[in-house]
């Protein structure tokens, strides 16, 4: 049998990610990073208008109600840094405000994404902003920041946006961790504006994420196809079923790629060979639920302080401005 060649940019990266976390035990697992490829990404911007998963529209409702609020806590000469931006809808609220409150200089914004394809998304919803100039990194979020850091000048107060409940998909350690480590490219007045999805009954999440139509079914099983499209894999996809669960240790859902059947398969690029026994899954996601005032606690080890908070009752999704102390 001929095999189709690879595609041409094989991800040393992906293919080492993809090794390892086929090959983890007991629990085989995939990092949800890479669930934003071309396709991925479309699908997700499908998920944001599902009407069972309500968070990304009560973001947008906080944003659009409290722009000139939020941004009034910030410097008047910032720049803007977004980890992850996604389409660029959201940021459109907080750049329109910022831009509002200098109509005369110009602002930056320095989206950072290892989605080539949600920068430019991005770029396309944003491009029509007056005084607006946008400098996109492709890299990842710590890399990104630090050399948008390096690169300000000294009288630049960075304001960085973390929203839409993307800090949901650390656990809560690495989330402390991670804020952490954003800290530690910050300077004192700097300020992070983080978006979390908060607690809510069980059947709302499962829902959430395991929508009657299957987009999100689709968005997590192209993980698989993009495993066989860009490094060779022989995955049966027709094998695999979505599942997504409530951690209650965790608080968190997961979504995992649950095998039928017992299932073998071969990953080119990877020099993979992995079997899953009937019912075993592949975890692929993990999006943590926060309290409110679980917020506080956790900047506050991350050496910010919680400045203000926004709260979306109608969903349950909270907006919180930290502080660089
Ligand atoms: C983009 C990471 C915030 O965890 O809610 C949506 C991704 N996964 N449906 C989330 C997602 C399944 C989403 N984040």
């Amino acid at each position: 049998m001929t095999q189709p060649a690879l595609s041409h940019d094989v991800s040393p990266e992906f293919a080492s990610a993809v090794r390892a976390g086929l090959t983890h035990a007991p629990q085989k697992e995939l990092p949800s990073m890479y669930l934003y490829d071309e396709v991925g990404s479309a699908l997700f911007e499908v998920i944001t208008a599902l009407p069972e998963y309500g968070v990304t529209r009560a973001e947008e409702r906080l944003l659009t109600q409290h722009a000139a609020d939020i941004v009034a806590h910030v410097p008047h000469n910032a720049i803007v840094a977004e980890l992850g931006s996604g389409s660029g809808r959201k940021t459109r609220r907080i750049l329109e405000a910022l831009c509002k409150k200098r109509p005369t200089t110009s602002t930056t914004y320095s989206p950072i994404e290892i989605s080539r394809t949600a920068l430019q998304l991005c770029r396309r919803e944003l491009g029509d902003l007056e005084r607006l100039s946008i400098v996109g990194y492709e890299r990842d979020y710590l890399a990104g920041l630090a050399e948008v850091s390096k690169r300000r000048s000294r009288d630049e107060p960075l304001l960085v946006l973390f929203l839409g409940s993307t800090i949901g998909n650390f656990g809560r350690l690495a989330a402390t961790r991670f804020l952490r480590d954003i800290r530690g490219m910050l300077l004192p007045g700097d300020a992070l504006l983080l978006g979390t999805d908060l607690d809510k009954p069980v059947p709302v999440l499962i829902s959430a994420y395991d929508d009657p139509i299957g987009v999100t079914a689709a968005f997590n099983l192209n993980l698989l196809a993009r495993v066989n499209r860009e490094l060779g894999g022989t995955f049966d996809l027709e094998a695999f079923e979505h599942v997504a669960r409530f951690n209650p240790d965790a608080r968190s859902v997961e979504m995992h790629l649950r095998a039928k059947r017992r299932v073998t398969a071969q990953v080119r690029a990877a020099q993979l060979n992995v079997t899953l026994e009937a019912g075993e899954t592949i975890w692929t996601e993990s999006s943590h639920k926060y309290r409110v005032n679980e917020i506080d606690a956790i900047a506050d080890d991350a050496g910010f302080a919680c400045r203000q908070q926004w709260v979306e009752q109608d969903w349950g999704f909270a907006e919180s401005l930290l502080v660089a102390r």
